[in-house]
């Protein structure tokens, strides 16, 4: 069993050395991302960009920034009657996932995804946080299902579709 240490990005440069890609196709922009905008998005706290290392070596990464889902994407029993005036709730966005074409199927991407959710649930009790919510593509959502994630029945935007998963 390996050890794994999960935790904030300073250097991006390992990290652009990775490949996040499916047979050389990026669907949904993941390798990009990490290429073109992930440092970026560091520097200028618009997300924090965390890795997982297991040792000295890189194998995944996630994005994570404070957010809101507009309650219209959220099934009726999600609403909270006394909120009726409320058109967003707060929500953590996990806007970015990819583990290393090298490393997957190990269980390293449901590993970030729990620790996603330990990390809100953590700052939930600390700062307003309903949900953990991400935007995937219709044929990547059996990996959050089996997290108990929920799947917005709204139509898909850009053909990724939302999925949630309430905090305890
Ligand atoms: C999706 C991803 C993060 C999963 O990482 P992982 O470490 O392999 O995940 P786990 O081992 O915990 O779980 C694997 C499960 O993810 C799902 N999955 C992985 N790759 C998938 C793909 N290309 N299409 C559909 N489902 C996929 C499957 O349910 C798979 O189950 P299996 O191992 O029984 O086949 C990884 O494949 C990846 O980086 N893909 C490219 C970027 C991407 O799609 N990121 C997600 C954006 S929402």
């Amino acid at each position: 069993m390996l050890d794994f240490e999960i935790k904030p990005l300073t250097d991006f440069e390992e990290l652009k050395t990775l490949d996040f890609r499916d047979d050389g196709s990026d669907p949904l922009g993941v390798h990009n991302f990490v290429q073109v905008r992930a440092q970026s998005y560091g520097r200028n706290k618009l997300s924090v960009i965390w890795g997982v290392k297991s040792g000295q070596r890189l194998m995944g990464f996630f994005s994570v920034s404070m957010s809101s889902i507009q309650t219209k994407k959220l099934e009726a029993v999600e609403h909270v009657p006394e909120a009726s005036t409320i058109y967003s709730y707060p929500v953590m966005l996990l806007g970015q996932l990819g583990v290393d074409r090298e490393h997957r199927h190990k269980g390293i991407g449901s590993m970030m995804i729990k620790f996603c959710v330990g990390l809100a649930q953590e700052l939930g009790g600390r700062i307003g946080c309903r949900y953990v919510v991400l935007q995937t593509s219709q044929d990547r959502t059996d990996l959050y299902h089996k997290l108990r994630f929920v799947q917005s029945s709204k139509p898909p935007t850009e053909s990724k579709v939302w999925m949630y998963r309430k905090l305890a």
